[in-house]
């Protein structure tokens, strides 16, 4: 036919709404499953693919981006309930002016982290997100119509301390130090800089949607490395304020208002807080027991989670075992999307994952016949 595979218009119908509506507190027949990090290194195409191209030139490249979103939906066919747009937390950085570097073995390096404050005038004054990260908006636009309504299609962003934290570690870090030691001594200049990564993060998130997103998740990676004090003055108003403005942004934009997720990984104290985050969904690392977050969050959204990755080197019958536990951990009646606590590891058999997909889809139906 004579669609136009470039525009965010005349997408495929939804044919799998599991997801939205256990986000929303609608009935649902079983529990929705996805991945985090499921399309991922663990899978042989991604190698195949990855062997030719650096990690942010896929990012880049809308084909290869939208290629990789759909190797673990054709793989895993109906065994998976949404997919997640193959991109990175670290290009908002990249778009505020910052170099990032995917090294191999070893994870993104910012080769010219923050330092001090005085390092802000490296940053762009005004980030034009359209300009920045329109890749990741076509993108978006290619997959919704590549899906073909398969399942709904997840954009998302890291929640402004995480990238903070990057954009002065310049990478990975056991004790996040340097990131924690601007909280001491330059609390101003901290919120001045978690206020601009909000900023970029909203506008990105409305764009993100526009270009086809059906649900959002928030990714607040390094939130347990902050005290509960330190997490309701540096993290979550900012994570409040990205949910609330996102939403009225869409609504005064006559957009779909999409339901939101937010993944707080260790900050299990702040689950009460997060449950009145205006997000329809918080997520749950494994170290979280499903009945004490039901109990803080009163109820009030939809669980998303929680099985320890590493179960999955577990073998087939271990794996089986500890995802039916975790399904009936969460409940028959209450809204449950089954994911692991945390990104799937790189040496994952895949089969192995297929189980825990098998199992969480035939276990969550039966517990409600
Ligand atoms: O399938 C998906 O989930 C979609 C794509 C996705 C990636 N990263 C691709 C990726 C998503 C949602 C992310 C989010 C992300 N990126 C987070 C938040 C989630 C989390 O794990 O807490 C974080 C912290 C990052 C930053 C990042 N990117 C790190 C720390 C690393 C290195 C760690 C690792 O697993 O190697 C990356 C690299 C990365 N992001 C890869 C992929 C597929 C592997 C890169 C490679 O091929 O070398």
């Amino acid at each position: 036919d004579c669609v136009d595979f470039s525009k965010a218009e005349n997408f495929p119908v939804l044919k799998n709404d599991l997801i939205l509506r256990a986000s929303r507190g609608e009935k649902i027949e079983r529990a929705p499953v996805w991945i985090m990090r499921q399309a991922g290194r663990y899978l042989p195409e991604f190698q195949e693919l990855r062997k030719n191209h650096s990690f942010f030139e896929i990012c880049r490249a809308p084909e290869l981006a939208c290629a990789l979103t759909l190797q673990p939906i054709d793989r895993y066919g109906e065994l998976l309930d949404a997919s997640i747009i193959f991109s990175d937390i670290l290009v908002i950085p990249q778009a505020m002016g910052l170099e990032v570097l995917m090294v191999p073995g070893k994870g993104p390096v910012f080769p010219n982290p923050l330092e001090t404050p005085d390092c802000f005038t490296r940053l762009t004054e005004h980030v034009d997100v359209e300009e920045k990260l329109g890749y990741v908006y076509k993108a978006i636009t290619l997959t919704r119509h590549k899906l073909g309504g398969r399942v709904p299609l997840f954009g998302f962003i890291g929640a402004p301390w995480t990238l903070m934290a990057y954009m002065i570690e310049g990478g990975g870090s056991k004790t996040l130090f340097k990131a924690k030691s601007w909280l001491w001594k330059y609390p101003a200049e901290s919120k001045a800089l978690l206020q601009r990564i909000t900023d970029i993060a909203i506008e990105f998130l409305v764009g993100q949607v526009k270009a086809g997103a059906q649900m959002l998740q928030v990714f607040e990676s390094w939130g347990g490395e902050l005290s509960p004090q330190d997490f309701k003055e540096y993290s979550l108003p900012y994570i409040r304020q990205i949910s609330e403005k996102v939403k009225e942004r869409l609504a005064s934009e006559g957009l779909e208002v999409v339901p939101m997720t937010i993944f707080a990984k260790g900050s299990w104290y702040a689950l009460s807080d997060l449950s009145k985050s205006n997000y329809e969904v918080v997520s749950l690392d494994w170290t979280i027991d499903p009945a004490y977050a039901r109990k803080m969050t009163n109820d009030t959204v939809a669980l998303q989670g929680n099985m320890d990755p590493t179960a999955l080197y577990g073998g087939k019958d271990a794996i089986r075992e500890i995802a039916t536990k975790m399904v009936k951990a969460f409940g028959k009646d209450s809204r449950h999307i089954a994911n692991l606590g945390h990104g799937i590891l790189p040496t994952v058999d895949p089969e192995d994952l297929k189980v825990y997909l098998e199992t969480v889809q035939k276990v969550s139906a039966e517990i409600r016949k």
